[in-house]
């Protein structure tokens, strides 16, 4: 396995190995890997050649009273995740990967506006903008993202489609505990107590997606059962409990009924940890 730090040197990796004829797939990650990350790179491996790793704590997507300093860093026990999943070149770089007065952006204008755009200001455009940058360094031709982060794949799908990135974006089931607890980085900072009340986020999400399944389709209906869940159980704050319209980006309109693939997202607050999760209504991702 390679590591590379600077994106002329991935590139020329990754151009050799599609002159040889090999396909290149990659996962960018901020390191601190976990059982969900790893489902990524195997998922890369065994649709690419040769999997790229990308490794890098992105400070643009960070606001300012967010966790980019206390962020884990694990990076001996990530490269040993890495290896045991087939990647072949890990990419890691430097402070440097923002040269002196970088100013350019990348914005899906409903990422500044929409949930998680709202609430954490910035921090979708400087995921766009490193995605685009990681992409134009690794040139992958199947790029794997995970569904646990839904908003965000469905903002890097509008960047690759818009942009003409020539990219096949894979997107990949959440991995959760066995107890329905999404795999994320940051449950590390849960108490045992938050990380049980916690499960009230994935028991709610599946109470909506039952009503779904037995074929409600009012969403305000939906909503209530897995809102219902969540009160029996609450958490701190709840930063929102609704569905998001694939397609237009936004938020769904409560007051038409669920006809056609939707999204139902959660945010929660357990002290000062933020959770998300997310359940697809039909198939969004294909
Ligand atoms: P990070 O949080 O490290 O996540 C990297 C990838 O792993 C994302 O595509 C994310 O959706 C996926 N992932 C996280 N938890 C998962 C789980 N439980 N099951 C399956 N996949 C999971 O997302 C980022 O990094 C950054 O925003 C990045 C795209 C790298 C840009 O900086």
């Amino acid at each position: 396995m390679e590591i590379f730090s600077t994106s002329s040197e991935i590139r020329n990796w990754s151009r050799t190995s599609r002159l040889a004829g090999r396909r290149v797939g990659f996962v960018p990650t901020m390191g601190a890997l976990h059982e969900g990350h790893a489902s990524l790179l195997r998922l890369a491996a065994e649709l690419t050649d040769d999997v790229v790793l990308s490794i890098f704590v992105n400070p643009t997507q960070f606001g300012p009273n967010e966790d980019f300093n206390k962020y884990p860093r694990t990076w001996e026990a990530d490269l040993e995740t890495a290896r045991q999943a087939g990647v072949k070149a890990v990419f890691a770089p430097g402070a440097e990967f923002y040269p002196k007065g970088y100013r350019t952006q990348v914005t899906v204008p409903e990422g500044k506006s929409v949930l998680e755009g709202e609430i954490r200001r910035g921090h979708f455009d400087g995921v766009t903008s490193v995605v685009a940058k990681l992409f134009l360094s690794v040139e992958p031709d199947v790029a794997v993202f995970g569904q646990k982060d839904a908003q965000q794949a469905l903002l890097i799908r509008r960047m690759v489609r818009d942009l003409d990135f020539g990219l096949r974006l894979v997107v990949a089931p959440t991995i959760r505990e066995d107890d329905g607890l999404a795999l994320s980085s940051r449950n590390r900072y849960l108490s045992e107590s938050d990380r049980h009340r916690a499960l009230a986020i994935s028991r709610a999400i599946r109470a909506s997606v039952s009503a779904w399944e037995s074929g409600e389709r009012d969403p305000r209906r939906i909503l209530s059962v897995g809102k219902d869940e969540l009160a029996a159980n609450p958490p701190d704050v709840v930063d929102y409990f609704t569905l998001l319209d694939p397609d237009s980006l936004e938020v769904l309109d409560t007051t038409e009924s669920v006809d056609k693939p939707a999204i139902l997202v959660a945010a929660a607050r357990y002290g000062a940890t933020r959770l998300i999760d997310n359940a697809v209504l039909g198939t969004v991702w294909d």
